[in-house]
C-alpha cells in the first residue's frame, strides 16, 4: 500500500515543502499505525520549516505538530485500540501524511460525532490555551486579561476558554480579526494601529492581571508595561521572528534550534530585572507533555468533553488536502488568518465534511 507525506528537505520557505509517494509504513511492536484524518497548520510549523524552532529535527523531516486520525494496523502487544477507532496526538513533527506509525503511549480517544478539523484544533491551539490559562496564569473569574494575535490559532482559543473562566479579556489582533475578536468575547486593539500599553492605561486604570504573549522579542517588555503590579505575563512564542511567513532577519535558512531560544531566555532574564512586582512565565507544551505526560492527556480529554458539549466551538479558518500543504504555509504566513487551518490527509470529505 502507498501513501502520500509531506517532506521538507531543505531549510526555507513554502517551496521547500515537497509531496512524495512511498510505501506505507507497518507498525513495529507497540506501534499503533493510523490513517491521518485530519492535521493541523500552525505557526510552529513555519518555524521548524524554516530551521528556528528548538524542536526542529535533522532533514529530511515531515512537519505537522498535531493530528487526529482512525486506528488502521495494530502493531505486536497492542491492548486498549481497535482498527477503525478516532484518536489524537501531538506527535510534533510528522503529521502532514496519509499514514503514521505512533507508539501507543502516544493516543488519546476521541469520542465520536465530533468534527475532525474541530477537533484537532484542540491538540496543539486548546491544551496550549488551556494549560496557560489554568495552569501557569491561574486565572480567576473576573480578573483582565490581554490577548497578543487574539485571532489566530491559539489567541482565539484563549478566547472561547477565557470566556467560560469568566475572565474580562482584550485581545490585540488586525483590523482583519476585529469582528472574530468581539465574536468570541473580547474588546480588540488594532496592534497596527493602536498602542497597547497605552490603550491597556486608558480601559483599566492599574493594568490587567496578566498578558498572553506569544509574539516574542521585546514585545514581551512592552506586554509586561501593561501588567497590574503583581501581575505576570505568559511568554509562548516567537511570532514576531516571521514577516511574510519568512525570517525577519533575511539569514539563510539553516538549522538554528538554540538561536531563538536564547534571544527568548534573555529578554525574560531581562524583564525580571525591570523593577516592580511583575513576573514573566514562560510556557512551552512539549516541555510540560515531556515532564508530565498525564496532564496533557487529562487536559485534552477535559476540551474534548468541552468540544463534544458545544460549549466551545473552534474556528476553522480553512481546510486544505494533505498535497496543498504548500498553499496552507503560504497562507498562514500572509497573515490576517482567523482561527486554525488543517489539512484533510485521506480527502475533505472522508466522512462527512470530516465528521467522525
Ligand atoms: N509555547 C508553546 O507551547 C506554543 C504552542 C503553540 C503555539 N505557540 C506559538 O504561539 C504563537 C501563535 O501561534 P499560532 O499557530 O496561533 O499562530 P497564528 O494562527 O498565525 O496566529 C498569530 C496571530 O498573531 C497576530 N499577530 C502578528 N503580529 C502581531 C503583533 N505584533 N501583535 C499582535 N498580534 C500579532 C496575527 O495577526 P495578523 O496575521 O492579522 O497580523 C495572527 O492572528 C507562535 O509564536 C507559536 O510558535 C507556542
Amino acid at each position: 500500500m502507498k501513501r502520500t507525506r509531506i517532506i521538507v528537505t531543505h531549510y526555507g520557505g513554502p517551496d521547500e515543502l515537497r509531496v512524495v509517494e512511498e510505501e506505507c509504513p507497518e507498525p513495529k511492536t507497540g506501534e499503533v499505525r493510523l490513517k491521518v484524518l485530519a492535521a493541523g497548520v500552525s505557526l510552529p510549523d513555519l518555524l521548524m520549516r524554516e530551521g528556528v524552532h528548538p524542536e526542529t529535527p535533522p532533514l529530511p523531516f515531515t512537519p505537522g505538530w498535531d493530528l487526529v486520525g482512525m486506528v488502521d494496523r495494530l502493531g505486536d502487544g497492542i491492548t486498549g485500540f481497535k482498527p477503525g477507532q478516532i484518536v489524537a496526538a501531538l506527535p510534533i513533527t510528522g503529521a502532514y501524511t496519509q499514514f503514521v506509525c505512533l507508539p501507543q503511549r502516544e493516543l488519546i480517544p476521541v469520542p465520536s460525532g465530533l468534527d475532525a478539523a474541530e477537533a484537532v484544533s484542540l491538540v496543539l491551539n486548546y491544551i496550549t490555551a488551556y494549560q496557560m490559562l489554568h495552569r501557569s496564569a491561574k486565572v480567576r473569574p473576573g480578573q483582565r486579561a490581554l490577548i497578543h494575535g487574539a485571532a489566530g490559532g491559539v489567541g482565539s482559543a484563549l478566547l472561547q476558554l477565557g470566556r467560560l473562566a469568566g475572565l474580562q479579556m482584550y485581545g490585540t489582533c488586525s483590523s482583519r480579526g476585529a469582528a472574530a475578536v468581539s465574536d468570541l468575547g473580547g474588546i480588540p486593539i488594532d496592534y497596527q494601529h493602536e498602542d497597547f500599553v497605552e490603550e491597556m492605561r486608558r480601559r483599566t486604570s492599574e493594568g490587567v492581571d496578566v498578558v498572553f504573549d506569544g509574539i516574542g522579542g521585546t514585545h514581551m517588555w512592552r506586554s509586561r508595561k501593561a501588567l497590574r503590579p503583581g501581575g505576570r505575563v505568559v511568554v509562548y512564542g516567537l511570532t514576531s521572528s516571521l514577516r511574510g511567513g519568512r525570517l525577519v532577519s533575511g539569514r539563510p535558512a539553516r538549522r538554528r534550534r538554540f538561536h531563538g531560544l536564547a534571544i527568548f531566555a534573555l529578554y525574560i532574564a531581562g524583564g525580571w530585572l525591570l523593577p516592580g512586582r511583575k513576573r514573566m512565565v514562560p510556557y512551552s507544551i512539549q516541555w510540560l507533555k515531556r515532564l508530565k505526560p498525564a496532564l496533557f492527556r487529562q487536559d485534552l480529554i477535559a476540551l474534548l468533553d468541552l468540544l463534544q458539549q458545544h460549549k466551545i466551538k473552534p474556528l476553522i479558518a480553512q481546510r486544505f488536502p494533505l498535497a496543498e500543504a504548500r498553499h496552507a504555509h503560504e497562507l498562514l504566513g500572509k497573515g490576517g488568518v482567523t482561527g486554525k487551518i488543517v489539512l484533510m490527509c485521506n480527502g475533505a470529505n472522508e466522512c462527512a465534511a470530516g465528521c467522525i
